[in-house]
């Protein structure tokens, strides 16, 4: 979205030359030119800021949008309305307790552990006005991975939420040996060595912090980490620089959103998709977000007509959990809701759910946090992701290439290059990356950075960013995603690295290897967790202990649903774990011979896979 000059006029041009033939053979024409043409003027803005040498980030648009209008309402949370300049003056606050009792700088990166609620909000814009990047941890993440994601973003400070200090007692030994300083948003705590910030709140200024203190010399600052299970291995700090933070922002203005929208919020904040579209994107406009502690499918409709919600933000799953609700009320489109934004929503739930909700605008926005591409679906199709063009192709360099499912790997031609795949093939989706799209990769190391970069894929010495996501586009230039590819699947909105899954499951110690992956159950969004397992010689599968294992140390959704006995695991020609059979056997035990598991959380362990039991999860009977 970054353009020059010359691309506006180079782009004013083309639509100028295209404006005759448009009738007959684009029939989208002036919908995609309108909907460019505003992204171009974001771009420009941007660019402009740039120039100047002074951007404007996201936390300086708040604090002007406090100062213009203070009395706005900014958040509404449990019932209760948050001002823009109550939230200005409380972040303040946080600003002025850290600086002054902690050893925080510029530049320094603070971690924040917290639910969704007003503070989380407060104390990142707090720590943004100090000038410090804050690091996102993700609420449901385990001791051991929770640590290493210090080591990774480089954090010295940690602000933990009141409901959440207590999950932190196993590890904070650890932190302390570490030096790690840890603020509890709490009065007091019971824990010795963990800082209160509440009290010391009360009694600091809410003057403003100067604003030099936050000032941004580029754009390609750092000022997020936010923790995605990218690929491989343990959670990953994505680094999100301000540009990243602005193009999210822009999301709900893009589909035309204005001040007067009340945004619904029930996803978690530390993804993107809550903090950067929603919270940006609610700043950008100047509009009211309603953020949910936790989505309930039961309280969405309430919600949404006792706050004259008109926005909401989705991922699939959660547009299929509300079509599964009963039904309540004889109207059920009875509300004010004009325009969902999210992800992954599918063909079957889009029209279910504009049939029995009503006409909501589905708007799709794909684009992986720490990716430098994005589509939007601004045409509304229904089942499609994104929308390409030739205006869209002159600025976004992007490819669909041919991907072998079984090597787990791009197929390669006898010179070494990819392949594009023809219109309607899947294919997976790469991504070049240039100075117009950079790739800012991830924290503490260029090693995981440069494995998410294919080279020389179309000739010698190009760089693409692989999304690791299959896509297929369309005769009229329609994107929908396919599947997922390699070692990521998802599950409950979360992504599950299988990496860390595999790592994680085998420090069981009767298990000499394991293989994660996913399988899809009728009825659920993504794919559920399945492991085939190797028991190591005289020892025997204790599903008692596995249970007690996964259910300590990895979160809910990352947990195996169902085991897998077997005698050996399969390679591929590359020396990774074969997935792709056992993905495709999936977990019938009357089709596969090896003693299959079930994750039984009334049992309290790993029950045996029954006929009957299958049946009853395929049929729903059995919730997963
Ligand atoms: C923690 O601080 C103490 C005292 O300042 C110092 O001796 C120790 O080396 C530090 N440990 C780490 C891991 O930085
Ligand atoms: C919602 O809108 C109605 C009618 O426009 C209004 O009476 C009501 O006060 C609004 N509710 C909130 C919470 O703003």
């Amino acid at each position: 979205m970054l353009l020059s000059l010359a691309w506006v006029t180079a782009l004013l041009a083309a639509l100028l030359a295209l404006r005759v033939g448009q009738k007959l053979y684009f029939p989208y024409f002036w919908k995609d030119a309108f909907f460019l043409a505003k992204v171009v003027r974001y771009g420009a803005r941007l660019e402009a800021s740039k120039r100047r040498g002074k951007v404007v980030t996201v936390v300086d648009t708040f604090v002007r949008r406090a100062a213009e209008a203070p009395g706005k309402t900014f958040i509404i949370h449990d019932g209760a309305r948050h001002t823009y300049g109550d939230v200005d003056a409380r972040s303040n606050r946080v600003a002025r307790v850290l600086a002054e009792r902690g050893t925080l700088r510029k530049g320094d990166t603070v971690a924040l552990l917290m639910s969704n609620e007003p503070d989380f909000v407060c104390v990142w814009f707090g720590l943004s006005k100090l000038g410090c990047s804050v690091a996102f941890l993700n609420t449901n993440v385990r001791s051991r991975s929770l640590l290493h994601c210090f080591s990774c973003c480089g954090a010295r400070t940690l602000v933990v939420g009141a409901d959440l200090l207590d999950t932190l007692q196993d590890i904070l030994p650890n932190l302390q040996e570490d030096n790690i300083s840890v603020w509890a948003m709490k009065e007091k705590t019971p824990y010795p060595g963990v800082h209160t910030l509440l009290d010391k709140m009360e009694q600091a200024s809410d003057k403003a912090v100067p604003a030099e203190l936050r000032a941004a010399t580029s754009l390609r600052a750092p000022t997020l980490y936010i923790f995605t299970s990218g690929t491989t291995g343990l959670p990953k700090a994505a680094v999100i620089t301000h540009l990243q933070a602005l193009k999210a922002a822009a999301g709900f203005w893009a589909y035309g959103g204005t001040k007067d929208d009340v945004i619904y919020t029930p996803l978690p904040l530390y993804h993107s998709a809550a903090s950067l579209i929603g919270i940006g994107g609610t700043i950008e406009l100047g509009a009211t977000c309603v953020l949910k502690k936790k989505f309930s499918a039961s309280q969405f409709w309430n919600d949404c007509r006792t706050y004259n919600v008109t926005i909401f933000q989705y991922i699939g799953e959660l547009c299929r959990y509300l079509c599964n609700q009963p039904k309540v009320r004889e109207n059920e489109k009875e509300h004010k809701v004009h325009m969902a934004v999210g992800n992954g929503l599918r063909q079957d739930i889009w029209r279910e759910f504009h049939q029995r909700f009503g006409e909501i605008r589905m708007c799709e926005l794909y684009g992986s946090t720490e990716g430098n591409l994005c589509f939007m679906n601004h045409i509304g199709k229904i089942g499609a992701v994104g929308r390409s063009n030739m205006f869209y192709k002159l600025l976004f360099k992007y490819a669909l290439v041919k991907y072998d499912m079984v090597k787990d790997e791009p197929v390669r031609n006898k010179h070494g290059f990819c392949e594009r795949v023809t219109k309607g093939e899947s294919g997976l989706l790469l991504s070049k990356v240039s100075s117009q799209s950079p790739f800012f990769g991830y924290a503490g190391s260029k090693q995981l950075s440069e494995k998410k970069l294919l080279n020389d894929v179309f000739v010698k010495g190009d760089v693409y960013f692989n999304t690791g996501d299959l896509m297929a586009e369309d005769y009229e230039d329609f994107i929908s995603f396919k599947d997922r590819v390699g070692d990521t699947f998802r599950w409950k909105g979360e992504n599950v690295a299988t990496t860390e899954v595999t790592e994680i499951t085998g420090l069981v110690d009767f298990i000499q290897e394991a293989n994660v992956y996913g399988v899809e159950v009728p009825g659920n969004e993504g794919r559920a967790g399945m492991a085939a397992v190797i028991v190591r010689p005289d020892c025997k599968f204790d599903g008692k202990k596995l249970f007690d294992h996964v259910v300590s140390d990895l979160p809910t959704y990352a947990r195996p649903l169902f085991i897998r006995l077997q005698e050996s695991m399969e390679m591929t020609g590359t020396f990774k774990q074969q997935k792709f059979q056992l993905v495709a056997s999936g977990f019938n035990p009357t089709k596969i011979a090896d003693p299959l598991y079930f994750l039984d959380y009334t049992e309290k362990r790993y029950v045996p896979l029954t006929a009957s039991l299958y049946e009853n999860i395929m049929d729903g009977q059995r919730k997963l």
